[in-house]
């Protein structure tokens, strides 16, 4: 299943992306033209998902490079850094984000002592890079993440870890997708991700597109699913995990670990590794990003579903302690524990 949800026109030099909050109503592309756009999408959510957001602000860069007026190469790189930093405010937990952003500035100032076109040239093939090296590894995760299920086997997940979020098959979602085309059958069972809908709104538009036999649930049925013993793995995706195994991703995610624990059903956390962070020695160390209180009472309702005094309190993301996951899938191998060794031993 292909899904352009960034495309780079090379011949009008534009960038675009599928709006995803328009979605499943509406499959609309928006451009993003200037660096308010392209921090507005990121923060709305209209580009989402840890590497599609790395991917689509590498794009960023290399159309801003082409605002930039400048003749002198390093006063370029210093405009580059300050535009990064300014996408990098986005969002903070993703650490795909600053990692596509880090190799994007990383790149034009080894080229500091090159022409300006040169940089550019450098910086188009650098973010081509990003996004070939995401299908890649999706495609890897997919098959690795495929080989932990069987034919018939009922799954649950959580948020969108799907095409959407990513480049394509996507990371939670991968397995199922590629097993789906090798004719295999799954029962996924869909969270429906409040406050934000992402498993309502985008996993069971993408799975239910795709053919795969999908139903959706609220997120407080997770119990009832697995208690019925219709859930044989969980598979999620990650926006940040730390060098210890912690990962942080979409909240709500920590909830149906516990649970998977509580009735013994393997709990797997599938992700590149540019989600990778070894400089954040543990969960705790990680920045959960804190939304608007509207998102929960108000977004997607036709009235208020509160009174506007009352107080909400809305992170976006919680962390899962690496003792509840049974497995790390990226495209390098499977991670178990202890994950300080196995995560340690993919960058060597
Ligand atoms: O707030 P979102 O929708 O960007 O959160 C997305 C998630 O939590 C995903 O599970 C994660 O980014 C992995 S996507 C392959």
């Amino acid at each position: 299943m292909t899904i352009d949800n960034i495309r780079y026109d090379d011949h009008a030099q534009k960038l675009y992306i599928l709006d995803q909050t328009l979605l499943p109503n509406e499959e609309k592309e928006i451009e993003l033209a200037t660096a308010e756009d392209m921090y507005d999408a990121i923060k709305k959510l209209k580009v989402r998902g840890a590497p599609a957001i790395g991917i689509c602000a590498a794009y960023c860069i290399y159309i801003l490079s082409l605002q930039i007026k400048t003749q002198d190469s390093a006063a370029f790189c210093d405009e580059l850094e300050k535009q990064a930093a300014y996408l990098n405010s986005s969002r903070p937990t993703a650490v795909n984000l600053s990692w596509a952003l880090g190799r994007m500035c990383n790149k034009a100032r080894r080229f500091e002592d090159r022409d300006i076109d040169y940089i550019r040239n450098q910086l188009i093939f650098e973010a081509r890079a990003i996004h070939g090296g995401d299908i890649e590894m999706c495609h890897r995760i997919s098959e690795l993440g495929l080989s932990l299920v069987k034919d018939g086997d009922g799954i649950l997940t959580h948020c969108n870890a799907g095409p959407l979020a990513t480049s394509r098959y996507g990371t939670a979602l991968g397995p199922i997708l590629l097993g789906t085309e090798k004719g295999m059958k799954f029962h996924v069972y869909s969270d429906e991700t409040r406050p934000l809908l992402q498993g309502a709104r985008l996993t069971t538009y993408e799975l239910y597109n795709a053919g795969v036999d999908v139903t959706l649930i609220c997120d407080n049925m997770a119990n009832t699913v697995m208690k019925n013993g219709w859930i044989q793995a969980v598979f999620v995706g990650c926006d940040r995990v730390a060098a210890n195994g912690d990962t942080a991703n979409k909240i709500g995610t920590c909830g149906v670990a516990v649970l998977a624990k509580h009735y013994g059903i393997p709990f797997y956390v599938l992700g590149p590794t540019s989600t990778i962070d070894m400089n954040c020695p543990t969960g705790d160390d990680i920045k959960i990003e804190q939304r608007d209180p509207d998102e929960i009472k108000t977004m997607f309702y036709e009235k208020p579903m509160a009174l506007p005094g009352v107080k909400c309190f809305n992170p976006a993301f919680d962390v899962t302690d690496h003792e509840l996951i049974t497995g790390i899938v990226t495209q390098k191998g499977i991670c178990r524990p202890p994950y300080t060794e196995s995560l340690a031993a993919l960058f060597k």
